[in-house]
Parts: structure tokens; sequence; C-alpha cells
């Protein structure tokens, strides 16, 4: 499928000189949604999987769908403040700013599989925070996927020696 025609440019947003990658049409059309839900799973080609973690916010859309399809659990990493038990946390540089994430102590057992969805990986620092999150926890990362990588920020050398999974690539 063509994935490519469901993403929508939007210029100057969030900010001016920033063109953002819109995935709303592929969301809102089922066909493209289960299709890219299917080439996701593909890209992991059996690979068995415990937990499944999806990254505040927009990794939250496809990363339940895909633990559902695993048999896996799903695990949310949260922005600040947000997880109501104990958490673990770490910081990292996002394209606008820096923030932190936190994970709930107990969302992974030592030695879980672990697949790392978000929708979007632009500099890789989100991403690679999450990898540490789980590593933390004793969890080993088998692949971290993407509806989109923007390759030109260069996130994919961030995540150096993690398996890396993208739908589109521009
Ligand atoms: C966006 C996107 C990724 C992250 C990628 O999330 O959804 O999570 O930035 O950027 P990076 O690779 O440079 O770290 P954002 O934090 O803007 O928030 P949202 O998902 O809540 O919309
Ligand atoms: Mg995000």
């Amino acid at each position: 499928m063509d994935f490519e025609s469901y993403i929508r440019d939007i210029e100057d947003f969030p900010k001016p000189g920033v063109m953002f990658k819109d995935i709303t049409p592929l969301l809102k059309d089922p066909l493209a949604l289960t299709k890219a839900c299917d080439a996701l799973m593909k890209s992991l080609n059996g690979l068995k999987i415990d937990k499944v973690v999806g990254v505040d916010s927009r990794g939250f859309i496809f990363a339940p769908m895909l633990a559902a399809k695993l048999d896996a659990g799903f695990i949310p990493v949260r922005k600040k403040g947000k997880l109501p038990y104990e958490t673990i946390s770490e910081s990292y540089e996002l394209e606008y700013g820096t923030d932190v994430l936190e994970m709930h102590t107990d969302a992974i057992q030592k030695g879980d599989r672990v697949l790392v969805h978000d929708d979007v990986l632009a500099t890789g620092g989100t991403a690679s925070a999450v990898c540490k999150l789980v590593e933390q926890l004793g969890g080993e990362v088998i692949q971290c996927n993407f509806l989109i990588q923007l390759t030109f920020l260069k996130g994919a050398d961030k995540l150096n020696g993690y398996p890396i999974e993208s739908l589109l690539k521009y």
C-alpha cells in the first residue's frame, strides 16, 4: 500500500520552519489503518515479544494494537507526572525542547523481550530514552518501530545497535 499518500504535510507546525507529518488521514482510513498495523507486524518477522512499549502520546495509537496482535502486554511510557504508581525516569532532548519520560517500576520483568513503538523517529532522543528505561528494568529491546523516520535528523545514530523499522522514510 502507498502509505505516503495518507500522510498530510502541514507547513510551519508546531512552529515556523517545521514541516509536520500528520498521520490522521491514515488513521481515519480503515484499510490504511489495518494495513499499517499489518506492515509493522510483518517487519517483526515472527519474533517473540512479551511487552510492547508505547510512547506518550502518539505512540499510544498503534502500540496497543500491536500488543494485542502479538499476544503481548502494552506498557505506557508517559511524560513526567502522569503515571500514578512508582516510576523510573529518563530525561531526553526533544526536537523542540527537553522533557522527562517515566515508566512504572513493575512494567517490565527481567528478561522480557520488548518492542518499542512510536509514531515518528526524529532526533532519536525520545526513543533512546525509552530504550534506557526498558534496560533499567532488565528488559531486552528486540526492535524499535515507527510509522515515520525523518532520516535527515539522524535518529538512527542515537539508536545505534537496536534494530529499527519504519513504514516511511523522509
Ligand atoms: C513527537 C513524536 C515522537 C517524538 C520524536 O512527540 O510523536 O514521540 O516527537 O522526536 P525525537 O525523535 O526527536 O525525540 P512529541 O513529544 O512532540 O509529543 P506527542 O507524541 O505527545 O505529540
Ligand atoms: Mg510523541
